[in-house]
């Protein structure tokens, strides 16, 4: 028998997951600063508002169509200048399972196997295996921070990063987990130097609906830009309502007309094979918009809150949290370690605190830790605490 080389034999199994699993079984508390799923953060979810409107969306006719029901599109469509955002044109918008199932149909519209996507270092590991999976290799560019903590896109480095076999640039919007945030001269460099190079530019705003407080710069979505490029972005809403469990997300295609028109049909061809994105979810989808304000607020307060508890501790001389623009993390420069995993241990095993550090994001460099900013007020001041006294003693 013979397995594609693509896929691994067994999921991850590292020295860190295995000691949170023996915690776990041994019933040993974990603050836990790596939690990301909203769904186990102790949020107030509408309920009764989800589960009548999925009832509602349940009874809908199946009606197979690989752009996405009509009313579900002009509901994503809505939802942009609903949160403040520009329009965007609901012609343009093809819906999916998630926002990872979007890249992979875009890296099969986009290419064969053996060709390249550029995808900014440091990052969240997904790119990199979504593209393995299509048979695609994932090219870093570096996002870099200044004196102050505020990330950069190094625009030389990305350009020097294109080869013959490069076939999309990928930028995070706001990124994760640094929350760069492309300012106007970021915008226009991607959008030109993709239209330059005869390059898709692929913008994953996932984050766009989280800056923090008085940073209004990521509420410009590629989506809205008239761009020489032919610009797929993407967004679900299992960040921007807090709902991952619901699977739905979309591909906005933007660019040069003739660009956007073939570029869609073909996509058509790709989505009629799977049509992933299940019919009651898009029949509820305008009432899920409107569940997932509630639930998009709490977060948003959540983030804040816990931000101003991390910002405000007193840090240990070697210990500083950096500026925050925008998404779900916070993070925490420290002097480096020789050994990164096992530092991750120590603090779980001293502890009994959970946290990324850099190297789970690919930080080129040792010195870096990843908070999330999502877990319960109460578990991320004792986790956060528990990083101040223990870091200066393991690093
Ligand atoms: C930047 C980014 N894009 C996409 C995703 C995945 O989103 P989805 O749940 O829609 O697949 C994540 C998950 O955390 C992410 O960090």
């Amino acid at each position: 028998m013979q397995f594609s080389t693509r896929v691994p034999a067994a999921l991850e199994d590292n020295a860190l997951a295995r000691a949170v699993a023996a915690r776990r079984a041994a019933k040993k508390t974990i603050y836990d600063l790596t939690l990301t799923n909203p769904t186990q953060a102790g949020l107030d979810y509408p309920t009764a508002e989800i589960a009548a409107a999925l009832a509602e969306g349940a009874a809908a006719p199946y009606s197979p169509e690989p752009l996405g029901l009509l009313s579900a599109r002009k509901a994503v469509a809505a939802y942009y200048p609903g949160c403040g955002l520009d329009a965007v044109d609901w012609t343009c918008l093809h819906l999916t399972a998630s926002t990872s199932e979007a890249y992979s149909l875009l890296f099969k519209l986009l290419g064969e196997p053996g060709v390249e996507i550029l995808a900014p270092r440091p990052s969240y590991p997904l790119i990199e295996h979504l593209a393995a999976l299509d048979g695609w290799s994932a090219r870093p560019y570096p996002l870099v921070p200044d004196h102050t903590g505020v990330w950069h896109l190094d625009q030389a480095a990305l350009v020097a990063a294109i080869t013959p076999a490069t076939r999309a640039i990928a930028v995070i919007h706001p990124h994760n987990p640094t929350g760069w945030i492309a300012n106007g001269a970021d915008t226009h460099f991607l959008l030109d130097t993709c239209a330059r190079h005869g390059l898709p530019l692929i913008a994953d705003e996932v984050f766009l609906d989280y800056p923090a407080v008085g940073n209004k710069t990521c509420a410009e979505s590629f989506a809205s830009h008239k761009s020489s490029a032919l610009t797929f972005t993407l967004g679900g809403l299992s960040k921007s309502c807090g709902l991952p469990q619901l699977k739905l997300a979309w591909i906005h295609t933007g660019g040069p007309a003739e660009l956007v028109a073939e570029a869609q049909a073909r996509l058509d061809f790709i989505a009629d094979a799977y049509l992933s994105a299940n019919t009651p979810v898009q029949a509820a989808l305008p009432k899920l918009f409107e569940c997932g304000k509630k639930i998009r607020g709490q977060i948003q307060r959540r983030l804040e809150e816990n931000y101003a508890v991390l910002a405000g501790l007193t840090w240990p001389k070697g210990l500083a949290v950096m500026p925050r623009e925008a998404g779900w993390s916070a993070l925490l420069r420290r002097p480096a370690a020789p050994d990164e995993e096992k530092l991750a241990l120590k603090l779980l095993e001293r502890a009994g605190v959970l946290a990324h550090p850099g190297y789970f994001f690919d930080f080129p460099e040792s010195g870096w830790h990843v908070i999330s900013l999502l877990p319960e007020p109460k578990e991320f001041r004792v986790g956060v605490e528990g990083l101040r006294e223990w870091l200066p003693k393991l690093v």
